[in-house]
């Protein structure tokens, strides 16, 4: 083991003192010195003038050992103040100096652990309020905001900074919220309220008062209840439809059964007429019946689709062959264009036949006599697809109806008018199963010119069988 500093430099001046010392001995020693002044003198000075030189030539590189290491000291510190957490130094001596060092890397050691997991847990901390879809704010007691996530800013369409700069009642700018914050600081405890933002975002907002070492103020979270909402709307709506749609044939074999039974049943010829038209009315509500029973089994996902490898022309000929004689009655020209070299689509073809047959069928309820529906396929969306589409010359969507025909019950107000038989359920089940074929269905129409209805299935893959 090397020897300490202070033995170090106490052995050296040890050694130092008992060298002069010795040579001023033997100095005086000499014969007749001790009794000459200037001898004495001589000496003295010269023993004192060594001790002093002795001193420097110890004393420096000491010094110059021990300061080497805190100068390497300092410059690891600044390193790692820098960041670069693996910057160390290594004892080069085993003195007091060396078990510093050896202190210093093992604190480093620890603090670096502890950074860690420090950041780790602001990392996750982080993370959850990132992709938190609730938006989430924390104000100080007087009510700036101090914490706003991606979400929030993205409800109130501002930057992070711009909130954080601002009060909680400037990033809001809603009565409603900003109320409800302010009595929240009043009673001090959690308030929550259901709240409208525009037309379209509905919000629930809960505001906690929250009190931690170190600090205090209030935690506002903001949950999306618009999907919820329109569930509930769609819902409302849905049993208001079928509650309308089904009172129409049900009156209808109302004012049937009220004829026949005033007396109509007594002349055969009106008797057989009335009760065709009673006959209608049944089938009406069978389909309709049937109908919704298929979209609330699909909706729920009780059919399985059976997919399989198959040849478009396999999709496309059935359903076509299926509504020739229709069409021919309304004196429709039906047109196939399909082009020869078109891969196999991945598709359960029962349920495909069904969309395009609704498709068509509702080209033709929609079209006038002598006009011209084209049913066609080509490769879409990057290779990747084939879209089928059924194009007519027909009385067109309105803009307003467009965005909506695909709702359950959804006619638009001129296939009303017109009564054109349907229960508006056709194109929610068509868009289901191409939903369900991870396809994509929409349309493009002009009014008084036509419509063309599109929708996609991914091509099969050689692994498809
Ligand atoms: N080819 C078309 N031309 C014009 N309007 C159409 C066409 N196809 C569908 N529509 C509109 O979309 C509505 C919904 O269609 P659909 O869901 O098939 O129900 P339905 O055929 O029972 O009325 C129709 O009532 C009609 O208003
Ligand atoms: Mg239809």
């Amino acid at each position: 083991m090397f020897p300490q500093i202070r033995w170090r430099i106490a052995i050296s001046y040890f050694i130092l003192v008992t060298v002069v010392m010795g040579g001023l001995t033997a100095y005086l020693s000499r014969p007749g010195c001790l009794g000459d002044a200037g001898c004495v003198r001589e000496a003295v000075s010269t023993a004192a003038i060594l001790l002093l030189l002795g001193t420097a030539i110890v004393a420096f590189p000491v010094a110059a050992r021990t300061t080497r290491p805190v100068r390497q000291l300092s410059q690891v510190i600044q390193r790692i103040a820098a960041g670069e957490w693996e910057a160390r130094i290594l004892p080069q001596t085993r003195d007091e100096m060396g078990a510093l060092i050896l202190a210093f890397n093992d604190m480093i050691d620890q603090l670096r652990l502890q950074h860690l997991a420090l950041l780790e847990e602001n990392g996750q901390f982080n993370t959850v309020l990132n992709y938190m879809v609730d938006g989430v704010l924390i104000t100080d007691s007087e009510g700036n905001v101090r914490l706003i996530n991606p979400a929030a800013t993205k409800l109130f369409d501002l930057s992070e900074e711009t909130a954080l700069s601002r009060s909680f009642a400037e990033v809001v700018r809603h009565h409603q919220l900003i109320d409800l914050w302010q009595q929240c600081q009043s009673e001090g405890k959690e308030v929550t309220a259901a709240v409208e933002i525009g037309r379209e975002l509905f919000l629930q907002a809960i505001i906690t008062p929250f009190e931690e070492g170190w600090a205090k103020g209030y935690l506002v979270i903001l949950q999306d209840l618009t999907t919820v909402r329109h569930l509930q709307t769609v819902r409302r709506d849905f049993i208001s439809n079928i509650s309308h749609e089904l009172r129409t044939p049900l009156a209808s074999l109302r004012v049937v059964i009220e004829t026949l039974q005033d007396g109509a049943k007594d002349d055969p010829e009106t008797a057989a007429h009335f009760l065709d038209r009673a006959a209608n009315e049944v089938d009406v509500l069978t389909q309709m019946v049937e109908e919704l029973l298929e979209l609330s089994r699909i909706e729920s996902g009780q059919v399985p689709l059976r997919l399989q490898a198959t040849a478009v022309a396999d999709l496309l000929l059935k359903p076509l062959d299926r509504l020739k004689p229709q069409a021919e009655r309304a004196k429709i020209e039906l047109i196939l264009d399909l082009p020869a070299a078109l891969p196999k689509v991945l598709a359960d073809p029962e349920r495909i036949h069904q969309i395009v047959t609704n498709l068509l069928h509702n080209a033709i309820k929609f079209t006038p006599d002598g006009g011209k529906i084209t049913l066609q396929a080509h490769k879409a969306e990057g290779e990747s697809a084939v879209a089928i589409s059924v194009h007519d010359t027909g009385i067109g969507i309105p803009k307003e109806d467009a965005g909506r025909i695909f709702e359950r019950f959804y006619k638009s107000d001129r296939a009303r008018t017109r009564g054109r038989g349907g229960t508006g359920l056709g194109l929610a089940i068509s868009r289901h199963i191409v939903q369900a074929h991870n396809g994509h269905i929409w349309v493009k129409s002009k009014e008084h010119k036509g419509s063309s209805f599109y929708f996609t299935l991914p091509i099969a893959t050689p692994d498809d069988r």
